[in-house]
């Protein structure tokens, strides 16, 4: 580990907003740490570490986002054997695909994944851009699924956080710094990038992180991107799922009854319906709501 006095200069300089400083053996003994424990402990046998298909990778990727790695496996599993292209995901009804996201939570990320699959097909030939502005365009991917996917399909070095990768660098490196931004971090994750094999150098990191949130005391809460849901945030999340398995199994329902069905108050349902109508989920006709 880093010496205590460096890491205290670190977290100064963090907190001025200077970029960090990495002597070339700090860096080379912090890959050997990771990697020597991905050689013994990592999880190489997660299906989507097993393939190279842009299309794969960017799945899991989507299904991965807040979502734990162990619940996603056999969903993955499922949706790669109902949706094995992005062709046959363009194709597929939108009820057929929301039926195979059911107990993933937050539905929008597979509207926004066929989304992505009809762009794909329509804009890109069916094949998934290998350029970083084209995967941001598409609905649903953001710059960390977008450089996940340059980087595990097709090995690009391209600077990648996501939360695993982010405690590593908060407990290696900022033990002593509050708040620490993505923007303080970046520059570490690039010094500290394996540029000969950034797909192997990222599972490493993930799995080093989970290793230390197993270990020590929660390293992300120093991030100025940790966030509790709050109450509100989660109840309504709920509301929202609720409508959405309720209007799968009764199409044509309208806000009273889906009050009744889930309990809540009607005016809380139609902001749900309201928000779900924008969203693109669901359609409606008069009174009645179904899938889009
Ligand atoms: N392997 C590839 N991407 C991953 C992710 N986001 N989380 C865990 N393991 C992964």
């Amino acid at each position: 580990m880093a010496g205590r006095r460096a890491r205290t200069q670190r977290a100064a300089r963090a907190e001025s907003g200077a970029p960090p400083a990495l002597s070339a053996e700090e860096v080379s003994a912090f890959r050997e740490r990771v990697l020597g424990h991905y050689r013994e402990h990592g999880r190489h046998d997660l299906p989507w570490r097993l393939t190279r298909d842009p299309y794969a990778v960017l799945v899991s990727e989507v299904m991965l986002q807040q979502t734990q790695v162990a619940r996603v496996v056999p969903f993955f599993e499922r949706w790669m054997d109902a949706f094995p292209t992005p062709d046959a995901l363009a194709a597929a009804p939108l009820d057929a695909v929301l039926e195979h996201w059911q107990g993933l939570g937050y539905n929008r990320r597979a509207v926004a994944l066929k989304r992505a699959g009809e762009a794909i097909v329509c804009d890109h030939g069916g094949e998934v851009p290998r350029d970083y502005d084209a995967l941001l365009a598409l609905p649903g991917v953001g710059p960390a699924t977008a450089s996940a996917v340059l980087a595990f399909a097709y090995g690009e070095a391209r600077p990648y956080i996501e939360t695993n990768i982010r405690s590593v660098y908060l407990h290696e490196f900022f033990a002593d710094a509050a708040e620490v931004p993505d923007s303080v971090i970046l520059p570490l994750v690039e010094v500290t990038l394996d540029r000969d094999d950034p797909r192997t150098w990222y599972y490493a990191l993930m799995d080093w992180g989970v290793h230390l949130k197993r270990t020590v005391p929660n390293p992300s809460c120093r991030s100025r991107h940790h966030t509790r849901q709050s109450a509100f945030e989660g109840s309504h999340r709920q509301l929202r799922a609720r409508i959405v398995r309720a209007v799968m199994t009764t199409p044509g329902t309208t806000a009273p009854e889906l009050a009744e069905e889930t309990g809540a108050d009607v005016a809380a349902v139609e902001r749900a319906l309201e928000e779900l109508v924008v969203e693109g989920f669901f359609a409606e006709e008069g009174e009645r709501y179904r899938i889009a």
